[in-house]
């Protein structure tokens, strides 16, 4: 589990959107949305901290994504609530980026990436 999951293509994630890695895959307690914005990936569990929506059905913008039901904003790179209703941050996890192909490390914290 030390060198991730490889999840898809770089070029198959959409962008400005995400695809979801089922949480029997990630091994994770929550399914993993895997967002991709301009040249980066992040990831973060796909379930809106408010309550029960989909967060990779969001809108991603600037490294954030707004929940499509009561659009909270949630930092892409953090995780942090970033507008209410939600106020709770969401977990995040380490992803990169490998020869074109997307790699999710699940339960590592996306601080590890952060530079
Ligand atoms: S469910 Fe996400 S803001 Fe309400």
């Amino acid at each position: 589990m030390a060198d991730g999951i490889r999840v898809a293509r770089f070029d198959d994630v959409p962008e400005g959107g995400a695809l979801v890695v089922d949480r029997t895959v990630a091994g994770t307690g929550d399914d993993v949305a895997v967002f991709r914005d301009g040249d980066e990936v992040f990831a973060l569990d796909d379930t809106c901290t408010h309550q029960e929506a989909s967060l990779a059905d969001g809108w991603v913008e600037d490294g954030e994504v707004e929940c499509p039901l009561h659009a909270a904003r949630f930092s892409l790179r953090t995780g942090e609530a970033l507008s209410l209703p939600a106020v709770v941050r969401a977990r995040c996890h380490r992803v990169e980026v490998r020869d074109g192909e997307v790699w999710l490390l699940p339960g590592t914290p996306c601080e590890a990436q952060a530079g």
